[in-house]
């Protein structure tokens, strides 16, 4: 398709069916996303996908972020006419200029001082005005910009920075890909009167990560050629004896209904790596996929969730779908990761929408009972929403 107009139109149609509310909407089918990806295909401009729009030594470090998860988290965001909005992660100034279409006063930081040059052209060409772009570390904020009401970060973070809960206004939201245990969630939270943040809502996503002073550890540890590991924070599983038992295969316990993608990163993955100590996700690449491990098929290789024992380990696997025995003592460590996963079917199979987090500065007291996360600027609580 090379009509603009009708691509822009086939993409906002698309936004109703994640949920998007009128405004959201709106500020979709007025800001045209093509002035913002000059040099590329229209179709690609308006393809409900993420643009890499900057590649250093192989790896993104920008992208244009697919436009169903911008319009997930601008609603998470619930900016209104008149606020004062920082975002952290200019990039190509697209979620500026939507942000500006709400209403918002923005102001707009990022790291790379070519991407705002270029920020700049995309937001001039597309008539928006009133953008104070910066450049500079997102981890400081924008002192002399604060207070806002709304603090937003289009790119991942490890912690929760004390700068930015500094420039939040009293009752203001702060929304931020945020890790939690190997998991990236978008997590919108309210400052509270005491201090404490209080989640609003949690989505799954996958954001590039932080450059600079709020880079953070490295979330992805290799295991072998072809296959990483996401590990919660504070756990340190010996990867090296990990692989091996893998390619050790045992039975497998069978379980309810299949694995798809989706369980490993949302649902029972997300439950078993934030609920169980000691729980790592794996991935494969295609051409490094193990023979004959059964893990749950992504599209660019296999994932899973395993679970280490004394002297075996247990993984979710597809086919057939279940919890399959690697190494001499899998099948304990296997008979441990079933009983995990009924303890999601009991927690009523929870998913990132469902859970709900507390964050308190490092050190301090937390109000709440669930998992805890320890970060270098920050403590949280991970526990079910009760439902009402
Ligand atoms: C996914 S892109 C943002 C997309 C952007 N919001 C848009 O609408 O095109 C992430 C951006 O974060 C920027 N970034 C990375 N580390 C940063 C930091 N410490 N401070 C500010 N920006 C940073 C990157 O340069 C990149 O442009």
């Amino acid at each position: 398709m090379t009509d603009p107009a009708r691509a822009q139109a086939g993409l906002v149609e698309a936004l109703r069916t994640v949920g998007c509310g009128p405004a959201v909407l709106q500020a979709f089918a007025d800001v045209p996303r093509h002035l913002f990806l000059p040099g590329h295909p229209i179709a690609v401009a308006y393809a409900d996908d993420a643009v890499p729009t900057r590649i250093v030594d192989g790896v993104a470090t920008s992208s244009a972020s697919q436009p169903s998860m911008m319009a997930i988290m601008l609603e998470q965001l619930a900016v209104r006419p008149g606020h004062r909005v920082l975002e952290i992660g200019a990039g190509t100034g697209y979620n500026a200029a939507l942000l500006a279409r709400l209403g918002a006063h923005v102001t707009s930081i990022d790291i790379d001082a070519e991407l705002v040059r270029t920020a700049a052209a995309h937001l001039a060409a597309a008539g928006v005005t009133g953008v104070d772009l910066r450049v500079g570390d997102g981890a400081l904020g924008v002192p002399d910009a604060a207070p806002f009401d709304r603090i937003v970060l289009t790119v991942g973070s490890w912690d929760l920075r004390p700068e930015w809960v500094a420039q939040l206004a009293p009752g203001g939201r702060l929304l931020l890909p945020l890790t939690v245990r190997g998991s990236q969630l978008s997590v919108a939270f309210d400052l509270g009167a005491d201090g404490v943040l209080r989640s609003d809502s949690v989505r799954g996503c996958a954001f590039i990560r932080l450059q600079g002073l709020g880079a953070g550890p490295d979330a992805v540890e290799e295991l072998r050629p072809g296959w990483s590991a996401q590990v919660a924070e504070g756990a340190s599983p010996d990867l090296a004896v990990l692989a091996d038992w893998l390619d050790a295969p045992g039975p497998v316990t069978p379980i309810d209904g299949p694995l798809e993608r989706a369980d490993v990163w949302d649902g029972l993955g997300l439950w078993l790596m934030v609920t169980v100590p000691g729980a790592v996700r794996l991935l494969t690449s295609r051409t490094a996929e193990p023979p004959g491990s059964w893990f749950v098929p992504t599209g660019h290789g296999t994932a899973t969730v395993v679970l280490p024992g004394p002297d075996g380990c247990a993984a979710l696997v597809a086919d057939p779908p279940g919890i399959r025995a690697f190494g001499p003592g899998g099948a304990a460590a296997a008979a441990r990761l079933a009983g995990c996963v009924q303890g999601w079917r009991n927690a009523g199979r929870p998913h990132a929408a469902d859970l709900r987090i507390l964050a308190v500065p490092a050190g301090a007291d937390l109000p709440a009972v669930g998992a805890v996360v320890e970060k270098e600027f920050s403590r949280l609580v991970v526990a079910p929403r009760v439902r009402a």
